[in-house]
């Protein structure tokens, strides 16, 4: 295939760097002519790096025996790692598959509706949302968020959402009325730049929603399936959700998004009421199930503890070195941000990086993503560490 930079056919929605990238490899990326150290691994999805053997070999066996059921039947793939994912979860009874992370946190929405609808308390449907949230750029999920940068000419939004400033328990008290069916946060803001929510914070909105009979929902898109150094960001914050979003990670690169949750919370979910095409497809079941094993796996998730807590240190050293280009290093686990001084913009760090063949991803509040796959070792940490120092001393 020649190589088209930019094909004016695409719908020019997406801002592209300057790469075209042509394999993947562990924790490489590479161009026709370069090799890049992979640190944002698709935007947290390439959990397990590119091309993992387990994954290739789930993948191949899947598509020489079966490609496609509809849900109107069923399979052994879908089955089991249902079986297998809502074990994992160590909170829910029941998983819908679909196909991304804004469909994922549709059926969260509509689930948390009908469960008050089904109870005859139907003047129960608003939902709680907080201030940089990102859920996905369907209508319902740009609502939720009710970021004006990503509703403008887009409006009417969807009613029933009541936006409050993250980590500020005081407004959510405020925002519970009548009308109040849920709480819907992503415990850690991926794309507003790392903002990790304070245990106790999470603790409250847990006995908040006792207190007042609402269904509590963790936008776990980015923040789940490992990132934390745990499965799931809900067993880092040591709380049990009633519902739980995930996407990216879980199929590591294979477009598969699920909607976990109590049967409770689940109870308006009947047939019929909600569906999908592709969702629980058993090519994405394949792959997802050998993510799941190698994540399952004895020392995978302390492995991503300690190399994120040994990433996080030597990120810091860094900031002392550069403290007038570094204001802060934040996050938890492999899910990490370095906050930009304000007089430098983040996008300019992030192009030297890639001048400096190391990948990133920006992020609101000036800061860059550190995403990478969660497979790496002390080996790659000093290799990105060694691109970033240089960067930052080129910049200067
Ligand atoms: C926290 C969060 N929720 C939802 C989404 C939407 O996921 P998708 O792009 O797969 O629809 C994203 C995507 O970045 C995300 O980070």
């Amino acid at each position: 295939m020649t190589n088209i930079f930019t094909s004016e056919k695409l719908l020019p929605v997406h801002k592209r760097f300057d790469l075209i990238f042509q394999k993947g490899k562990g924790v490489y990326l590479y161009t026709e002519k370069s090799k890049y150290l992979d640190f944002g691994a698709g935007i947290a999805v390439n959990a397990l790096g590119h091309c993992h053997k387990k994954m290739v070999k789930a993948i191949t066996k899947q598509a020489k025996k079966m490609w496609h059921v509809s849900n109107i039947y069923n399979t052994s793939e879908l089955n089991n790692y249902a079986e297998k994912l809502v074990k994992a979860s160590d909170f829910a009874d029941y998983v819908f598959f679909c196909n991304s992370g804004a469909e994922s946190i549709e059926c969260a929405i509509k689930m948390i509706r009908r469960h008050f609808y089904v109870k005859n308390q139907r003047q129960k449907y608003r939902i709680i949302t907080f201030t940089g949230a990102f859920h996905g750029r369907t209508m319902a999920t740009i609502s939720a968020a009710s970021k004006q940068k990503y509703l403008e000419g887009f409006e009417p939004k969807l009613e029933g959402f009541d936006n409050v400033e993250f980590g500020n328990i005081e407004a959510v008290k405020n925002a519970i009325n009548e009308h109040t069916a849920g709480i819907l946060i992503e415990p850690i803001q991926g794309e507003e730049g790392i903002r990790v929510s304070d245990k106790n914070f999470i603790k409250n909105l847990r006995k908040l929603c006792d207190e007042h009979d609402l269904l509590l929902a963790f936008d776990e898109v980015q923040c789940g399936m490992g990132r934390t150094g745990k499965l799931f960001a809900h067993q880092f914050y040591e709380t049990k959700p009633d519902i739980v979003s995930t996407a990216k990670a879980i199929a590591g690169g294979f477009p598969l998004g699920a909607c976990l949750a109590t049967k409770n919370s689940a109870s308006g979910m009947t047939t019929g009421v909600h569906g999908t095409t592709y969702g629980g497809n058993p090519l994405a079941m394949a792959v997802a199930n050998a993510v799941l094993e190698e994540m399952l796996k004895k020392d995978f998730l302390k492995t991503v503890q300690e190399i994120g807590i040994f990433l996080k240190n030597e990120l810091i050293k860094i900031q002392k070195k550069f403290p007038n280009a570094i204001d802060e290093i934040r996050g938890e686990g492999l899910m990490l941000g370095i906050k930009i001084n304000a007089k430098i913009d983040n996008g300019i760090v992030v192009k030297k990086f890639i001048d400096n063949y190391l990948l990133t991803i920006p992020a609101g509040e000036n800061v860059i993503r550190i995403l990478p796959p969660l497979i790496i070792t002390k080996k790659h940490v000093n290799e990105a560490i060694s691109k970033i120092e240089k960067s930052f001393n080129e910049l200067k």
